[in-house]
């Protein structure tokens, strides 16, 4: 297959549309938003909102304005929310786009209303509330004020509060103490917001682990990023297949080398590896540009030949060798770096043990050098 490419993501929509499936029945009372932000996490945003949509997500979410933009001018007509506003916008081309907005602040609030103005549309606005997180979201204390706010902009046409939301910091460690705490401010803040009049078609606040291992998180609306691509959000929650989930993405490069080298042969910059007798080394055409992790240099987990090798020495820019010992392979025979797991390669997990980050950023990064091969584009 594809004999031709160097490498390649394979992303299997066979797959997301089950995830898909599999999530909505975890979250039954819920509507499900699938969250193709970053290129979908590094599977291709178009693909994965149509197989997302197929298989009956009512939302699209995205961080910047750009990207829910490049969903609308590919065609995608569905529910969308944009949530990571800088001053300035564009929030007219997006209100015009039929694209729900966030804001958590007033000058947010301010620039939808002048633009819905230009527009003569109605804006679209979730409101954001910061309930612990710490990051984006309106703090408690500024609540009140925004609220009133979107409530006075609303009686006057302008915009609807369609949404009221938030973001969880600590979901995929199920028990933490911040998880409940949460959950009450936000309560409290849908409370403040029911009084001052605002009536919301949707309330959410789930991510993958909270929508994985916490019902009470639901709401109207669950947002689900990495278990959309068959992705557990960590170890602590599960593994993916706990949930019914599959992996998405195969990462695999063809052997570019396959030598003999003796004994003391140092590999790769610096020499971190040394072959500790005379062996067989191969060359995978994949390197840092394209997103395989330098940290994962002298540890990062490769199925060749069906046995895992291991990189030797450092990943640079665009190749990493592996050292096959006894074994043989040829120029051309596939490496796996990660899939599903189940014809025993790693797992995008495994890279992300193997160099201390989290399987999100492992997919996420594959760099755009590495072409995207979709699979299972049929029905089912
Ligand atoms: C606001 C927001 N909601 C939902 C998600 C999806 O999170 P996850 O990938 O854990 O499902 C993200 C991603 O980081 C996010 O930023």
């Amino acid at each position: 297959m594809n004999d031709e490419l160097r490498a390649r993501a394979e992303i299997d929509l066979g797959a997301i549309r089950a995830n898909v499936r599999a999530l909505r029945d975890r979250a039954p009372g819920a509507e499900l938003m699938a969250v193709v932000k970053s290129d979908a996490y590094g599977h291709g945003a178009l693909p994965c909102a149509r197989a997302a949509r197929a298989a009956g997500a009512a939302w699209l979410g995205t961080a910047t304005p750009q990207e829910a933009l490049a969903l609308r001018a590919a065609g995608d007509t569905g529910r969308l929310l944009c949530w990571l506003w800088t001053p300035g916008g564009p929030w007219r081309e997006a209100i015009e786009a039929d694209v729900d907005v966030s804001a958590s602040a007033g000058w947010a609030l301010r620039e939808i209303v002048a633009a819905a103005r230009a527009s003569g549309r109605t804006a679209r606005v979730h409101l954001k509330a910061d309930t612990g997180l710490g990051r984006g979201g309106c703090p408690p204390h500024d609540w009140a004020e925004l609220v009133a706010a979107a409530r006075a902009a609303e009686a006057e046409g302008v915009l609807r509060v369609t949404g009221l939301w938030s973001h969880f910091a600590c979901a995929d460690e199920p028990g933490h103490p911040s998880i409940g705490a949460q959950l009450d401010v936000f309560r409290s803040a849908l409370a403040t917001a029911e009084r001052a009049g605002l009536r919301p078609e949707v309330r959410h606040m789930a991510n993958s682990p909270a929508l994985l291992t916490l019902p009470e998180a639901h709401f109207d609306l669950v947002r689900s990023g990495i278990s959309l691509y068959g992705v557990s959000p960590g170890p602590e929650v599960g593994h993916s297949a706990d949930f019914g989930l599959r992996p998405a993405m195969t990462l695999a490069g063809r052997l570019a080398s396959v030598k003999r080298v003796p004994g003391g042969h140092g590999v790769s910059y610096g020499h971190h590896y040394v072959t500790p007798g005379p062996t067989t080394l191969a060359l995978v055409p994949l390197g840092y540009a394209d997103g395989i992790p330098r940290h994962a240099s002298g540890t990062g987990p490769v199925l060749v030949g069906g046995k895992w090798r291991t990189v030797a020495g450092r990943v640079a820019m665009d190749q990493f060798v592996v050292d096959l010992g006894g074994d043989t392979a040829a120029a051309g025979d596939d490496a796996v770096l990660f899939g599903p797991g189940d014809a025993g390669e790693p797992t995008a997990q495994d890279w992300a043990v193997a160099a201390s980050t989290i399987a999100y950023e492992i997919v996420t990064r594959i760099g755009t050098r590495v072409p995207r091969v979709y699979v299972g584009e049929g029905a089912g």
